[in-house]
Formats: C-alpha cells, structure tokens, sequence
C-alpha cells in the first residue's frame, strides 16, 4: 500500500502525535544545529517535527510525497508557521532549496528502500552548503529480526551511515539518546553531520 493509502486508512503506526523526544533536547541543547539557513524535513509526515522545529524559532520546510499527509500538516499548523511541499527527496535538484542549511531525518531514511539510500544521501549532498547540517535521529534497529529485507521501517547501522556519509560530510556528535518514544528506547541513534 503506497504512504498516502496509508495515511487515508489512518494506518500510521508510526505516527506517534508528538514530535521526537531527541529532537526536543537537540533543539534546547543545541540550537545552532538549526539556524544554519532554512531547515528542511523530508518525509515529515503530518509535520509534529517540522512544528516543533518552526515553534522554536526557525524556518521550516517539510517535504512529504503523501498529499493526505501534507494536508493534514497543514491542518495541525494552525499559524502556518511550516512550509510544506509535496516532494520526492530522493530526487531533488542543486537549486531547489537555495537558503538549505540543515537537514533533518526522523525516520524518512528508515522508511525508503535500502538500495535508495544513496540517492537519498547525494539529495542532502547536493542540497546542503559547506557547513550545513545533517541532523538525524536513525532508527537504526526498528526490528528484533535480523533481517535486512522486511520494512520499511528497514534497519540500518552506524557503519552503514558511516560508510554512506563519511567522504562529503564530516561527524561532529554521535549518540544514543536518552529521551525516546517508548518502543524506540535504545534503538535510535543520533547523528550530527556537517558538509565538507
Ligand atoms: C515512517 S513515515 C514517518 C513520517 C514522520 N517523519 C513521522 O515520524 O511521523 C515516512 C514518511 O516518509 C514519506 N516518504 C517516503 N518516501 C519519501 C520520499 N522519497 N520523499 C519524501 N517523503 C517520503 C512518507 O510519505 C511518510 O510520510
């Protein structure tokens, strides 16, 4: 079933109301991480990150391919504080988001397919200028099989990112937070990024 059937069944298991527990304390811990330029979050959802991110100060730009999704962000942003665009991240181009200077990743990455994740990393390569950040919770191990081919959400690993992101961009924080959605408690790790 594709995302937006997904969404209009209101078969979103995923979709916790609120935004990420890691997110809140990297916004007050760590604001700089966000005031790069625009902040850009693909695969949003119905937009609980994108809010909380807007909320505090910076300017938003919440990309989904779900138009249900996006509607009902918009709904839930009442001030239209966020942007929201109906996109496929995976197939931005260099010009699309000029003022980008952060991405952030809350299970989007976990969500494509695994052998789409390059296409997804070249996105924010492209997109991000020298110094911007990727800021991304992963949710690096969503499941107790071990099994690479069930998802989404599909597992991933630190070496995986590593291996992924490590030639254009540089690591700067890296760890297992403290605060998570209860089913996600040590299965998350945060990653802070920065273009070289
Ligand atoms: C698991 S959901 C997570 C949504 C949101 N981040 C949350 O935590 O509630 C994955 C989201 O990514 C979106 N998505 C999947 N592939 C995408 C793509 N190529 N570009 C943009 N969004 C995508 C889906 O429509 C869905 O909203």
């Amino acid at each position: 079933m594709s995302w937006d059937l997904r969404y209009q069944a209101g078969d979103t298991p995923w979709d916790k109301e609120a935004p990420a527990p890691p997110l809140l304390d990297l916004l007050k811990k760590s604001p700089e991480y966000f005031s790069a330029g625009d902040v850009l979050v693909p695969g949003c959802g119905r937009g609980h990150d994108a809010l909380a991110i807007a909320k505090a100060g910076h300017t938003v730009i919440g990309l989904d391919i779900s138009p249900k999704a996006l509607s009902d962000a918009n709904s839930l942003d009442k001030e239209g504080k966020v942007s929201y665009q109906e996109r496929d991240f995976l197939a931005t181009t260099f010009n699309d988001f000029p003022k980008a200077g952060t991405i952030f990743e809350h299970t989007c990455f976990c969500a494509i397919l695994p052998n789409e994740r390059k296409a997804y990393r070249d996105s924010c390569k492209r997109i991000l200028p020298i110094g911007g950040y990727w800021v991304a919770i992963i949710f690096i191990n969503p499941r107790d099989e071990d099994d690479l081919t069930i998802g989404p959400p599909f597992q991933s690993s630190r070496e995986e990112i590593e291996a992924l992101f490590s030639s254009d961009f540089y690591l700067t924080e890296s760890y297992v937070p403290d605060h998570a959605f209860t089913a996600r408690k040590g299965r998350e790790l945060v990653m802070i990024w920065r273009r070289k």
